[in-house]
């Protein structure tokens, strides 16, 4: 008899940027806060990055509609020719994380998805994490000092996460859970099922605990940096890192080529402005 052999579907990416960054006011007054600059470059580039290291070639950006055009003239054409689709949709109201994957359905289709929060900058590498990939649900971990910004997850004595809260008010568990996840395509079901949470928001916690409750939810731990730029310190403070620590060079070559090649473009275009 013949083998079928079934083709693995490509993992897709979204990037995350919606929402008004109001902590950051006056700053995201006039642009979007994943478009403010972390050292030399917009600090989109660098989840963009994660994704691009990891071999994803089709990345949905997921924007607030007042800054949707400035969006479009940086990323809308710069990967084109290095055959990494960036697409585009406009998430009109911050309803929360988990809403990206109703936006993104029809994106998402059959296959799997990673999304990364346009506001997240991680020193490690995802690529195995992503490629190896098959079913469920994959998400990380980190010990931070400020567990109750974040979502955490608490771990029983054989490592296996056993709850997972957002924005705990009484401490769990020092380990927060960072804006990178990896899912299959039934987290379209899930983010439907997610009811509003105190804030009025669907929370990407929802969609943790129902692939926890199927126990088909991996959660691994990493140890490089992982900044998240919301206030002014720590906006101030993932510039002045990814300086120190060298990670403004460690971009991968498409990244590096593409701006490099953008910036060409700029620069022609102010000379013939000039002239
Ligand atoms: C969001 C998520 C939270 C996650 C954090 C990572 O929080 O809701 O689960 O730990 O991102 O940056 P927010 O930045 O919306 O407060």
């Amino acid at each position: 008899m013949k083998k079928t052999r079934r083709k693995k579907k490509k993992m897709k990416g979204i990037v995350l940027s919606g929402g008004t960054a109001t902590r950051l006011f006056p700053l995201t007054a006039t642009t979007s806060k994943q478009l403010l600059p972390v050292y030399n470059k917009q600090m989109i580039f660098y989840p963009l990055n994660t994704l691009i290291k990891a071999g994803i070639k089709d990345i949905l950006m997921i924007v607030a509609p007042e800054h949707s055009g400035q969006y479009l003239n940086l990323l809308g054409s710069i990967f084109k020719k290095y055959s990494i689709n960036i697409s585009f949709e406009v998430q009109s109201v911050p309803r929360g994380l988990a809403d990206a994957f109703i936006i993104g359905e029809n994106f998402i289709g059959d296959g799997s998805v990673t999304m990364i929060l346009g506001d997240n900058i991680f020193e490690d590498d995802f690529s195995v994490a992503i490629n190896s990939f098959k079913t469920g649900a994959h998400i990380f971990a980190k010990r931070v000092s400020d567990p109750e910004r974040f979502a955490v997850v608490k771990f029983d004595l054989n490592n296996q996460a056993t709850r997972i809260v957002e924005k705990p008010q009484q401490w769990i568990s020092d380990f927060a859970i960072p804006g990178i996840y990896i899912y299959d395509k039934r987290v379209v079901v899930a983010a439907k099922k997610a009811r509003p949470s105190a804030r009025g928001e669907i929370e990407i916690t929802s969609l943790h605990n129902y692939y926890l409750k199927l126990r088909e939810l991996k959660v691994s731990s990493f140890h490089g940096e992982w900044l998240d730029a919301g206030t002014f310190d720590s906006l101030l403070e993932a510039g002045n890192i990814v300086k120190n620590k060298g990670l403004y060079k460690k971009f991968h070559p498409i990244v590096e080529k593409a701006i490099k090649e953008f910036n060409e473009q700029l620069k022609i275009l102010a000379k013939k402005k000039l002239n």
